[in-house]
């Protein structure tokens, strides 16, 4: 860019930025490189490529022309020094922690959630000798308090899932740079539209790119991106010497890929990478008309004399919503969550929505409707239900991206039961 040019806006850049380099057929999109291998002249070439030598690619479970596109795109809209694209979002979280922490070690993460991320720290990591500490989110001293010698990682969602808390960043931020401990932060529900947690701080960033990026519901994905931040020289992290003699700030890239992605097999399909590179060109208009929707579905929610408690952070009756307007730029995300007194309630309700379908997914352009307690959560005991806030009496929407009267209609219709 000329030092004369526009920075251009977020809306423009996820079509444009790090967009594939022009193809030798003329492609305005990314091609798909449908190939498990890929083939060089001669011996010597290949030998340089697997020794670092060369620049190439050799095999897809390590690396592929559309999913590098994929995450150079992603690098470039959150700012980030570099990106690995996985499998699925919890290929993310579960690559990320691995490669930072090992038997002994320990993870601070807010606790409040998605139930697979509670479901991998606080059950799966254990049988790997990893600790995780849970604190509330909301209280960024208590990030401190936890924080030890042994700690590899700060783990937070920017919008508690399906809590719907929202963490101070830049103060948790504060906090973890001076103790030394990097902070990652789980976009999911937000994505870059909404916050670019490099700013206020984080240096890891990770997304299920199988909701808002991918939109449309049709291919899981994740995402783990570096923002660059912090040094991994860190005496925390010994194991990552020999990186950060070959490649430098790169360290961690390199280790995820080279270690963690290669030996896992965690890879991403060629064929997703290129649909949720299709949905992240379209995701700034979804984005917009997912927050309004789901906004005038709480703003009606919040109003009905029937109904229980209505959480959404833009909702002014919210505990975090002056910091969330601060930190999302006046948007609020999808989802939207209500209390109705009984789990029958609550099943009355998602039976007799038409339009909203009944799905344990999030960020389609779909609206969908669950009942977490009896279906993501259902393998958590009540009290470790009740932190994350998933009572038995609670509904969460993700507010898709039709009509908002049409959606309100399917709403107040099924409220009547
Ligand atoms: C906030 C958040 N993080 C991570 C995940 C896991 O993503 P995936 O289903 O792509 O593994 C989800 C899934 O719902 C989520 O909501």
């Amino acid at each position: 860019m000329h030092a004369t040019e526009k920075p251009l806006h977020l809306e423009t850049q996820l079509i444009h930025a790090a967009s594939a380099p022009e193809q030798p057929s003329g492609a305005t999109t990314t091609p798909v490189v449908q190939s498990t291998a890929f083939t060089y002249g001669s011996a010597e070439e290949i030998e340089a490529v697997f020794a670092g030598r060369e620049a190439g690619y050799v095999y897809s479970r390590i690396a592929n022309p559309t999913v590098a596109a994929l995450e150079a795109r992603l690098t470039a809209l959150e700012g980030g020094l570099g990106a690995l694209a996985v499998s699925s979002g919890m290929a993310a979280i579960s690559s990320l922690v691995l490669a930072l922490a090992g038997s002994g070690d320990e993870i601070v993460a807010g606790s409040s959630l998605f139930g697979g991320t509670y479901a991998l720290f606080r059950h799966t990591l254990s049988r790997f000798g990893i600790r995780v500490r849970f604190v509330d989110p909301t209280q960024p001293d208590a990030f401190r308090d936890a924080i030890g010698d042994a700690t590899r990682l700060v783990f937070v969602e920017t919008i508690g899932n399906p809590k719907l808390d929202v963490p101070d960043i830049a103060a948790i931020s504060a906090i973890t740079r001076e103790l030394g401990v990097p902070l990652a932060v789980d976009s999911t529900v937000t994505t870059p539209l909404l916050i670019q947690p490099k700013r206020l701080g984080a240096d890891l960033i990770v997304h299920s790119t199988s909701k808002f990026i991918n939109g449309h519901g049709n291919a899981i994905g994740g995402v783990i991106v570096d923002a660059g931040s912090f040094d991994w020289a860190s005496p925390r992290f010994p194991h990552l010497a020999p990186y950060l003699a070959k490649v430098g700030r790169f360290a961690l890239l390199a280790a995820l890929r080279g270690r963690l992605y290669r030996d896992l097999g965690g890879c991403l399909a060629p064929f997703n990478a290129f649909l949720l590179s299709m949905g992240l060109e379209s995701l700034g208009v979804r984005m917009e008309r997912h927050c309004a929707n789901a906004a005038r579905v709480a703003a009606f929610l919040a109003a009905h004399p029937e109904e229980g408690t209505v959480v959404y952070p833009g909702l002014e009756s919210h505990p975090d919503h002056a910091l969330a307007q601060r930190q999302f730029g006046g948007r609020y995300g999808a989802l939207v969550t209500f209390t109705r007194g009984t789990k029958e309630r609550c099943f009355s309700f998602i039976n007799r929505l038409k339009l909203a379908k009944n799905s344990a997914n999030l960020g389609d352009t779909r609206t969908l409707v669950l009942h977490p307690a009896s279906t993501i959560y259902r393998d958590l005991d009540r009290e470790e239900r009740w932190t994350m806030g998933v009572t038995d009496d609670l509904i969460r929407l993700a507010i898709g991206i039709e009509n908002a009267d049409d959606i309100l209609g399917d709403v107040e219709q099924a409220l009547g039961s």
